[in-house]
């Protein structure tokens, strides 16, 4: 059912399913079959101010999803709860860096189970402690508005952190992806992939096209053609 190849080169687009209608979740994917994977936000109501769902969903999500999971997890205690999101077969799993005391020690855990592990970093948090982790990590996730609610106005003010995590990457050979977050339409898309960004989650400027497909076409346009002017 995927017409993208399975090895997914950048620029990767993951719709976001927050913006899409819950009681018709398996309509809404098929929707965004042409996309590269699924962003699947997670919130517990109280690392974030809003409430999704957990397991069970998520579980059912990846039983039907023509395309693969990438579990952003906007909770806290994820040394409990992230380890499950792997073992029901997410392809990513990405925790926030203030959910847990041991970040490396439960990325391990992740791969151990077979998916790829993220760190996500909100608009007020540090990249500089995480830049010599870039090995442990599958993707780093600059958060591009504050977490917890879609249609938000993308923050221009994050690409300096984005910079730094494409410098430190490319300096050291990593291939870890630099996935942004918010905000990102067919006007901001531009700005994440001149920056460094080569995977970007779209929720509204997706959901809110009267055709998804055509959407997602768009914005990996406007990401290729912004990411070859380096
Ligand atoms: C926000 C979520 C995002 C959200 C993005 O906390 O992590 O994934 O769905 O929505 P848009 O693309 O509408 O900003
Ligand atoms: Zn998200």
């Amino acid at each position: 059912m995927t017409s993208r190849p399975a090895d997914h080169p950048a620029p990767r687009i993951e719709p976001s399913i927050l913006s899409a209608d819950f009681v018709n979740m398996q309509a809404e994917l098929e929707r965004i079959a042409d996309a590269d994977y699924v962003h699947v936000d997670v919130m517990d109501n109280h690392f974030v101010p809003n409430l999704t769902f957990g397991p069970p969903m998520v579980q059912r999500i990846q039983a039907v999803s023509p395309i693969g999971l990438d579990v952003h997890l906007m909770i806290a205690d994820v040394d409990r709860w992230a380890p499950g999101y792997a073992e029901l077969g997410a392809f990513s799993v990405t925790f926030h860096a203030e959910a847990t005391e041991e970040p490396v020690n439960l990325a391990r855990r992740l791969r151990e189970i077979g998916s790829r592990a993220g760190i996500a970093l909100k608009p007020g948090t540090a990249v500089e402690p995480y830049l010599e982790l870039l090995p442990e990590f599958d993707q780093v996730l600059v958060m591009t508005v504050e977490p917890g609610f879609g249609g938000q106005s993308f923050m221009a003010d994050q690409m300096a952190k984005v910079a730094a995590v494409r410098a430190a990457a490319d300096a050291t050979g990593s291939e870890v992806w630099l996935q942004v977050d918010g905000g990102i339409t067919l006007d901001t898309i531009g700005v994440a992939a001149e920056a460094g960004a080569d995977t970007f989650v779209a929720g509204s400027s997706v959901y809110g096209a009267p055709h998804a497909g055509e959407a997602i076409a768009g914005l990996r346009a406007a990401a290729a053609a912004a990411s070859h002017r380096h």
